[in-house]
């Protein structure tokens, strides 16, 4: 499924800055293509359930969540099948925002879209739905990608499209880069030490996924110029023994 960037372009000004004769900025516009190269993954996955029962979307650390509201109005009310969106935000700010952009949805008469709008920590397990069909973090913070991880898993979510931001020294597998780092002797000149922190930070989180029985694919989301934080996490809880035992044995190794 792929989405037209004037949809896109319409329904972001419409949510989200809602003011008569004025135009999208730059940052709306990488933000439009963000939403075409993401959308189109939540579609898919949309797209495997089987069209019985409620689909349970999370927009993880959503802050205005766009991917959440876009998705109600762009994919799920259009299925016509009941839905549920919960968005987790802990930014009261962003809460607020949230909540105005949904009085401008416009979701077709008669669609069974819900949305719940909780202000909360990702880390609450109880801001979380069991067993939701996909859970979406789109630059989620530093840690706040690996604890929407552990929340994923806590709560068996079937699928999960994750996009890590910055990598901070409040991750914990960083901590673990630099003394790997030091082990290996990599150098200290920081742009040498740091595409090693990352690539260490990248592959703990995926050898995480797949040893808890998570069949992960990384792909670039969208081209590095919209944004540096441009890859997904696309994993799939399939829970195959031989995977996760191989998975398990590299995080082992890479945890020294
Ligand atoms: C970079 S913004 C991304 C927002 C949105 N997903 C997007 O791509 O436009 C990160 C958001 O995550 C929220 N956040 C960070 N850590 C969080 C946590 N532990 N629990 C809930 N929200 C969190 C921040 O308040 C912020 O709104």
């Amino acid at each position: 499924m792929t989405f037209a960037r004037t949809q896109l372009d319409e329904l972001l000004h419409r949510l989200f800055i809602n003011a008569p004769a004025t135009s999208l900025r730059d940052e709306d516009r990488r933000k439009s293509d963000e939403m075409a190269g993401l959308l189109a993954e939540v579609a898919a996955a949309v797209a495997r359930r089987a069209p019985k029962g409620e689909f349970v979307l999370v927009d993880a650390a959503a802050g205005k969540a766009y991917v959440g509201l876009l998705a109600a109005e762009l994919i799920l009310a259009p299925r016509g099948r009941p839905a549920r969106v919960r968005v987790i935000e802990r930014k009261p700010a962003r809460v607020a925002d949230c909540r105005d952009a949904i009085a401008r949805l416009r979701l077709p008469q008669g669609s069974h879209v819900n949305i719940e709008v909780v202000e909360a920590d990702v880390a609450d397990l109880a801001a979380w739905p069991s067993e939701p069909d996909l859970v979406v973090g789109l630059h989620a913070c530093g840690p706040a990608s690996d604890v929407i991880i552990d929340q994923s898993l806590a709560a068996r979510a079937r699928t999960l499209l994750l996009v890590p931001c910055c990598t901070s020294k409040d991750v914990s597998a960083a901590v673990l880069a630099q003394r790997r780092a030091d082990q290996l002797g990599i150098p200290r000149h920081a742009e040498v030490r740091r595409r090693f922190i990352q690539s260490v930070v990248d592959a703990e989180r995926t050898l995480r996924l797949e040893a808890a029985g998570w069949q992960t694919t990384v792909v670039s989301f969208v081209a590095p110029t919209v944004t540096p934080h441009n890859l997904l996490w696309r994993a799939k809880r399939v829970g195959e023994p031989g995977r996760m035992a191989e998975a398990a044995e590299r995080l082992a190794r890479l945890r020294g």
